[in-house]
């Protein structure tokens, strides 16, 4: 089997490559990505001499060249992680997520169509369900959950969903779409919250938290959401959504505090700063769905999962350090200065 895996220089594409790299040892893997600012070459460094794989860069709003790696690969599955993904970016600037997100859905989707395939996998986000309130803990995101969005970023991904649902009614495309809470673990890009916060405390620069830290976020160590990922590819049913979440809830501050105390760094250096405009307050997922049809439960506790992932930030500090010292540095400027 050939598949096409766009974003893949990304954080959770990268990590679902190097997963499915080694449990599909006969499948061909081809990372489409652009390489933005949120992609990084080096996370495919250990991949890149493997035989089943290939790296084309390429943007997916880019027609004439989706078009031709289909004609060439014949690919039969496409799973599509690409995206701008970082909400406090698309407050800022939201034009350059309609177009990736969205757009760059509908041409990954016309070539899918044009030269046939057997699965088009679109990787959402539960952020297109809203946010729940924290004083309600019985609540949960279901599929069912109405698209209620917040920010530029999910109200993209939101487009991009309803589109993917719309090409499988009207032209038949066979189409599977997950809905997953917030990744942890290794190559993710130092601007989200875990990965930022370790960043920052190992340079003993302030951690800092918007508003006062009481946002919940449902968090899930990245090879569980590639374990759902590859389950969906070859045993979900088409024209579904799948939540993707394990019931892992956590405040922002909690996981502030942890790491200060993984890393042995005084809770002192945390700086509460202006709240995020729209701040979702609780994300939380009911992965039954999920569970029932297709077996997956997250394997990775959170308290091991973030020692994992501390460890890996670790050992692998010419892997951040390399972006915390270019072109992000300027972003982190504009963001936190006089914050
Ligand atoms: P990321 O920002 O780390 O990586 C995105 C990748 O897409 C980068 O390699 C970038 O170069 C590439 N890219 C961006 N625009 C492109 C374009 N026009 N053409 C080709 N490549 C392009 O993102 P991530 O955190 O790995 O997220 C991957 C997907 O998972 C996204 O669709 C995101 O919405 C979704 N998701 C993320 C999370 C999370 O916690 N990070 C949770 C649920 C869903
Ligand atoms: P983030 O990692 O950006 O993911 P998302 O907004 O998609 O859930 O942020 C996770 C939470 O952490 C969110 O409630 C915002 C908060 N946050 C901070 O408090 N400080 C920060 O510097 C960042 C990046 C996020």
């Amino acid at each position: 089997m050939t598949i096409i895996v766009t974003g893949g220089a990304g954080f959770i594409g990268g990590n679902f490559i190097h997963y499915y790299l080694k449990s599909h040892q006969k499948d061909r893997v081809i990372c489409l990505d652009k390489l933005t600012y949120a992609g990084n070459l080096s996370t495919l460094k250990p991949i890149m001499n493997n035989p089943n794989f290939r790296f084309v860069k390429a943007d997916i709003c880019d027609r004439v060249a989706v078009e031709s790696l289909f004609e060439e690969e014949k690919p039969d599955v496409i799973i599509n992680f690409a995206a701008e993904s970082h909400v406090d970016r698309s407050i800022e600037d939201p034009g350059i997520f309609l177009q990736t997100n969205i757009i760059g859905t509908e041409v990954l989707m016309d070539a899918c169509r044009k030269y046939g395939i057997q699965r088009y996998h679109q990787v959402s986000t539960d952020e297109v369900y809203g946010d729940l309130p924290l004083d309600r803990p019985d609540l949960f995101f279901t599929e069912e959950t109405p698209i209620h969005t917040s920010s530029p970023y999910s109200s993209s991904k939101a487009g991009a969903d309803l589109l993917v649902l719309a090409y499988h009614r009207t032209y038949g495309l066979p189409v599977t779409i997950s809905r997953c809470s917030n990744n942890y673990g290794p190559y993710h890009f130092p601007e989200k919250l875990i990965p930022l916060m370790i960043a920052n405390a190992l340079n003993d620069k302030p951690l800092p938290v918007y508003g006062e830290g009481i946002n919940v976020r449902d968090w899930l160590y990245v090879e569980d959401h590639c374990r759902a990922i590859d389950l969906i590819i070859h045993k979900g049913r088409v024209g579904e959504v799948y939540n993707v979440g394990g019931h892992n809830e956590m405040r922002n501050i909690d996981i502030v505090k942890l790491i200060c105390k993984e890393l042995n760094k005084p809770e002192s250096l945390i700086s509460y700063v202006t709240d995020r405009k729209g701040h979702d307050m609780r994300y939380a997922i009911d992965p039954t769905k999920i569970h029932n049809e297709l077996g997956w439960l997250p394997e990775t506790k959170f308290a091991d999962g973030i020692k994992k992932t501390i460890k890996w930030y670790l050992e692998n500090k010419e892997w951040w350090e390399e972006i915390i010292s270019g072109e992000y540095q300027n972003y982190y400027e504009r963001m936190y200065d006089g914050r």
